[in-house]
């Protein structure tokens, strides 16, 4: 029997997508690199579907339908280069590799080259949903070979994420475009995570809340505007209890984020195109500086006072209204930021990025799900050429009667001290984008101070020097 696809890597991920494409009526056929793991999938998860165990590369190879159809699900970086290295001398002209891990994109660039070499095709597939996700239906964000994508797009569509807007994937444009927008996902999603986190402490440290009285604070905003998947499982997380030593598990958890690389990248390129993501260059830091926690204690010991006065609500129910507008603004924010990005990379790139359309396919399976993301869409169908939704009246009318409310958090939450890296810096952001005039012009001058390296006018057209020193001594005298 030929297997209609086959996954290579059978850890979390790639075990349960090949579960999810097996229950949607194909054969699939599963390789790991140690065959303990596959042993073990067999004999358990899957047991009596259509799924053929194979031991070697070869007869992995062999078990599949012409052309062939492969999945990567193996670590990013050298584990997939190495896999991709023993699979190829296997492979005939027009097979198909897909890699569904969370590569960097200039990664992708350079693989999709060298598969072409051999005759290979190539699809760089962002995949998004944890594990539940890659099980009941992931989004999945695809780029490369186009007519590659077409001859697995029934399959990738059966087993994506539903929602009222169709499956949960698309072909996004060429070469690396697929794992640069699941990149940009991966970037929103640590700066979303970290705006929440520092909502929670507002209302744990500043307003000196109890867990349950959090959680449903957390439930009660996943019923509105808010309502996303990472707000969602915040408001379950809350409620789970160590079963040892009976506490909330949020209690018992060091304050030390790990991270595996992708909202760096997310900065970094950032950086490299010129576009402002203070939000989530900002949640990359704050986990950078949570990981310093021998250093924050002792810091703390020199500095913190030890009576921090809680934050006196004026009105408590009030106040939490205010939090979760102040929240909804952030988040907005932070979607923004993302979307400007991957408008600057489609120019840059030239992937051709479809933004409406990778609204759509982020609005389920994915881990920043929400139901803002159906407002962006339409941001987008409106303006597909929106550069970024900041100029989208939209937009502006979602934020603008919540600014206030999102500053009048950061300035009650920061009288009790509460660092809100995300918060302020999406504050900042559009504080920033909404003047017409910024303090730049201090910047020009003393650059052009130090390094003549000129200015332009305000009231004429050029290129400008000071000699500064001179005319300050010709201005004073
Ligand atoms: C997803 C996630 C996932 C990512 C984890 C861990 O979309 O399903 O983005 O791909 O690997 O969230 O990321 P960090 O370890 O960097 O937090």
């Amino acid at each position: 029997m030929d297997a209609h696809i086959g996954v290579v890597g059978m850890a979390v991920m790639g075990s349960s997508l090949a579960l999810n494409i097996e229950s949607r009526g194909y054969t699939v056929s599963v390789y790991n690199r140690t065959a303990k793991r596959t042993e073990n999938f067999v004999k358990e998860r899957a047991q009596g579907k259509k799924i053929i165990p194979t031991y070697s590369l070869s007869d992995f190879v062999d078990s599949l339908k012409k052309p062939r159809k492969i999945i990567l699900m193996v670590k990013a970086g050298e584990p997939t280069d190495k896999m991709i290295d023993a699979l190829i001398p296997l492979l005939d002209k027009g097979d198909i590799l897909i890699d569904g891990g969370n590569a960097y994109y200039k990664d992708t660039e350079r693989r999709i080259e060298r598969a072409h070499k051999y005759g290979l095709r190539y699809i760089g597939l962002g995949i998004s949903g944890g594990e539940s996700g890659a099980l009941h239906g992931p989004s999945m964000m695809a780029g490369g070979d186009e007519d590659a994508y077409r001859e697995v797009e029934e399959i990738l569509e059966k087993a994506a994420a539903k929602t009222d807007d169709g499956p949960c994937v698309a072909y996004l444009g060429r070469g690396s475009a697929g794992h640069f927008v699941k990149m940009t996902h991966n970037g929103i999603e640590y700066a979303i995570m970290e705006a929440i986190a520092e909502v929670y402490d507002i209302m744990r440290v500043g307003l000196s809340m109890e867990i349950p009285q959090i959680q449903k604070i957390f439930k009660e905003w996943n019923k509105g505007r808010l309502n996303s998947y990472l707000i969602e499982i915040t408001g379950n997380l809350l409620g789970v209890k160590d079963r040892d030593t009976g506490h909330y598990m949020v209690d018992i958890i060091l304050d030390k984020a790990k991270s595996k690389g992708t909202g760096k990248w997310t900065t970094q390129t950032a950086l490299d195109l010129g576009v402002p993501v203070p939000s989530i260059s900002e949640a990359v830091f704050a986990r950078i500086l949570s990981s310093y926690k021998e250093e924050r204690v002792k810091i703390s010991r020199m500095l913190d006072k030890e009576d921090i006065p809680t934050l006196q609500a004026v009105d408590g129910t009030e106040f939490l209204d205010i939090l979760e507008a102040a929240l909804y603004t952030a988040m907005l924010l932070i979607y923004a930021q993302g979307f400007h990005l991957l408008h600057v990379a489609s120019g840059e790139y030239e992937y051709g990025l479809n933004l409406a359309e990778v609204s759509r396919i982020w609005k389920g399976g994915c881990i920043i799900r929400a139901k803002v993301l159906n407002d962006f869409k339409e941001m987008y169908l409106e303006n597909k050429d929106l550069s970024t939704p900041l100029l989208s009246e939209r937009f502006i009318d979602m934020i603008k009667d919540n600014i206030s409310s999102l500053r009048e958090v950061i300035l009650r939450a920061k009288e009790v001290e509460i660092p809100l890296p995300v918060l302020s810096s999406t504050l900042d952001y559009i504080d920033g984008a909404k003047r017409e005039r910024l303090p730049a012009n201090i910047i020009q001058a003393q650059r052009d101070y130090f390094g003549a390296h000129t200015f332009e006018r305000r009231d004429r057209e050029g290129v400008f020097h000071v000699e500064w020193e001179k005319e300050a001594e010709d201005s004073n005298s």
